[in-house]
């Protein structure tokens, strides 16, 4: 085995983070990357090879966060760089028809099952949004479903029930309580939103039953991957596709997480399911920020110009640089054997730190397979849905584990509704050093 490193001395993080406190709201861009999360504050990384970064001192850890999911290719994938490089030197963007952005969109089309075409946008929440006002278009309904847990993206009525709370602040499962996310929303944002727990039949055929007839359509994680790592409960997503279709109401599927991730053609490859509209982003982009929605014509072509169509704009659409490193990430990830390759290094993973924990007795569960899992710090056998996630995880003590990482060469947020990420950088010293990191802070773990 490889020698794990102790990274203790991170002084320049500390002075950088202090340093923007001045000019950043909690020194960061977002409340997960600030002291919200890490503690005392957050490592401040200055550059990335492959599965490796180093921090502001000089600090090495190989990143098993890779940017939430982001670095499919993991950091500074020389044909990345220099497809950079070359499109830059051209003129990175045009906000005008380009060939990129035909190239990026041929290759998602024959990736995506469902991409009869395709809509680029710049994040996963715009995608999310565009779905929801295609759905609604489409429809002719205002409604919609969404899940108890699941996230997707910042837009204001997904902004419910996505953070975890007591299990008392919950409700019943079959009256949930309808927590908000965010303060600045109006309360009559949500009166459209039908909320209903995941990843069980029998409260979804009652909850279609009583208000299928009125949704535009049901948004879904296809794994959730937003409370750690929960998949689907076996054909789960088959009678979710079956309840909508009879009802009307469009699936949207939000592949942000997981399109690219599980097969070429994600999650709906994966599990054989065929959304109506499906959202994309981040392994997509592999770093560079995208979003897309793809989807049949019948619906798409809703954006198309006229008095009735349904409005999307961006200056920065299929932006010219994005456009051209997709088209080089879509042809790499399209190589045989990559998605074989993710899997079993994910795979590989999983069982090393299965078995970390059951050496040494401590009451943890892996949860998720191939490339994204999560560590779990609970007496359960599995987690199945938010309200388990809420009543039995142990989010503290993984935060404390992580902790404990950090200081072993490990890059990982402390968070426990993300998740951990292989990439195609990822290689098996990478793994190794992980579980022999993870056999050591077990022993340190209080
Ligand atoms: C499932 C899901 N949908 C949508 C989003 C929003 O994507 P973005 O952060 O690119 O706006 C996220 C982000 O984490 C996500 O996990």
């Amino acid at each position: 085995m490889t020698q794990a490193v102790t990274t203790r001395n991170r002084q320049k993080s500390r002075e950088w983070f202090e340093r923007a406190q001045q000019s950043l709201v909690e020194g960061v861009n977002s409340p997960s990357r600030g002291a919200a999360v890490y503690a005392p504050g957050p490592v401040v990384l200055e550059r990335g090879l492959g599965s490796h970064v180093w921090d502001a001192d000089g600090n090495e850890y190989v990143d098993f966060m890779m940017s939430f999911g982001a670095l499919i290719q993991g950091h500074a994938h020389p044909e990345l760089v220099a497809v950079v490089s070359q499109a830059m030197a051209e003129g990175s963007h045009f906000a005008a028809a380009t060939s990129a952005e035909v190239e990026a969109a041929e290759r998602f089309r024959r990736m995506v099952p469902s991409a009869e075409v395709v809509r680029f946008a710049n994040t996963g929440s715009e995608a999310t949004m565009l779905a929801l006002r295609l759905a609604r278009a489409h429809t002719g309904r205002t409604r919609f479903l969404k899940f108890e847990g699941h996230y997707h993206g910042w837009y204001d009525p997904f902004c419910l029930n996505g953070h975890s709370h007591p299990p008392e602040q919950l409700g019943s499962p079959e009256n949930p309580a309808r927590i908000p996310d965010s303060e600045g929303i109006p309360p009559s944002t949500f009166d459209d939103v039908v909320l209903a727990p995941w990843n069980d039949a029998a409260m979804l055929e009652r909850v279609i039953r009583q208000h299928g007839h009125e949704l535009a359509a049901v948004i879904t994680e296809p794994i959730m991957a937003n409370m750690g790592c929960i998949p689907p409960r076996e054909g789960y997503l088959q009678r979710l596709r079956e309840l909508t279709s009879e009802c009307g109401a469009l699936l949207i599927l939000d592949e942000v997480v997981t399109g690219f991730r599980y097969a070429p053609g994600g999650c709906q490859e994966y599990y054989s399911i065929r959304p109506d509209i499906s959202t994309f982003g981040k392994a997509l982009g592999a770093g560079f920020p995208v979003g897309a929605v793809a989807g049949p014509r019948a619906i798409l072509d809703r954006m198309r110009w006229g008095n009735e169509m349904v409005l999307h704009y961006g200056t920065f659409n299929g932006h010219r640089l994005t456009m051209k490193v997709i088209a080089a990430n879509l042809d790499m990830l399209s190589a045989d054997r990559t998605y074989s390759r993710l899997h079993a290094m994910g795979d590989t993973a999983i069982a090393g730190l299965r078995e970390v924990f059951r050496r040494r007795k401590v009451k943890a569960i892996v949860q998720g397979f191939g490339p994204m899992f999560q560590i779990y710090f609970t007496e359960r056998d599995a987690i199945h849905d938010y309200r388990d996630y809420c009543a039995y995880v142990d989010t503290q003590r993984y935060s404390r584990f992580v902790h404990l990482l950090l200081d072993r060469g490990i890059y990982m947020t402390p968070s426990n509704g993300l998740h951990w990420i292989i990439s195609t950088a990822h290689t098996e010293p990478d793994i190794q050093q992980l579980v022999e990191a993870a056999d050591q802070a077990c022993g340190e773990l209080a």
